[in-house]
């Protein structure tokens, strides 16, 4: 793969963001030792450098553009983007994605992990009133079981969104494989794929417990 360009290699309807300053960045916030400041960094950095892969087929229109010296024609965004992260984790993702796209709205969608069983456990939800004409993007660092992702696109859908895309930043086989089942149309976009997940439901070799290493809550 070429370095200096920003690749994205396609498995089935899911995109594994290969770029080396992303797996550098992401090997580096696996690590135990990594401090919870450093942590936050190197998401906000990943999360930045996986937005072109993530928009790189939003569709513009023409518009007209007047510079200092003369009438020119660009483009602009056609439709609106409404980044969603899933709470609490998906904050972490969120502002390398806010920086790359200063006009998003925001979504809030708070879930929950049932520890014992496994389940999302809905507790938040707070949508722009566009849903339905937006780019929505589902963003959590973590793919595990692929329930909270399922659940937040089956929400978002209820209140009528149709062009939706989801962004993480570790995948597990069995959280793809429950996602696509659910949402085959939803492409998937992340930095990894790990070998699977434990009894507990943690991907492996993952990264532990995303929320609780953002927010110093082990
Ligand atoms: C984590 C993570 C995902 C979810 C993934 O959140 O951020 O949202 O687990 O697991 P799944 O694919 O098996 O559903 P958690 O519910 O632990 O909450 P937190 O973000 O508040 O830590
Ligand atoms: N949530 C996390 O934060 N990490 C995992 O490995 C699984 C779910």
């Amino acid at each position: 793969m070429p370095h200096g360009t920003l690749r994205a290699w396609v498995v089935g309807v899911v995109h594994v963001v290969q770029h080396p300053l992303v797996q550098a960045e992401l090997t580096g916030l696996r690590c135990r030792s990594c401090p919870g400041p450093e942590f936050r960094q190197r998401l906000r950095r990943i999360a930045a450098l996986m937005v072109p892969a993530v928009t790189a087929d939003f569709e513009t229109k023409v518009i007209s553009c007047e510079t200092p010296l003369e009438v020119t024609s660009g483009v602009e965004m056609t439709r609106r983007v409404i980044l969603t992260p899933i709470l609490r984790a998906g904050l972490g993702f969120l502002d390398g994605f806010f920086d790359l796209l200063p006009d998003a709205a925001i979504a809030h969608i708070g879930l929950a992990r049932n520890e014992e069983t496994l389940q999302p456990e809905p507790y938040y939800l707070k949508t722009p009133p566009t849903l339905a004409d937006s780019e929505v993007i589902v963003i959590d660092p973590m793919l595990a079981t692929g329930g909270s992702a399922v659940e937040a696109v089956k929400r978002l859908v209820e209140l009528g969104a149709t062009r939706l895309r989801y962004a993480c930043l570790v995948a597990s086989p069995e959280g793809i494989a429950t996602f696509e089942d659910a949402w085959p149309e939803v492409p998937i976009f992340t930095a990894a794929i790990d070998r699977g997940l434990n009894d507990r439901g943690y991907i492996l070799p993952g990264l532990g417990d995303a929320g609780d290493r953002l927010f110093g809550t082990a």
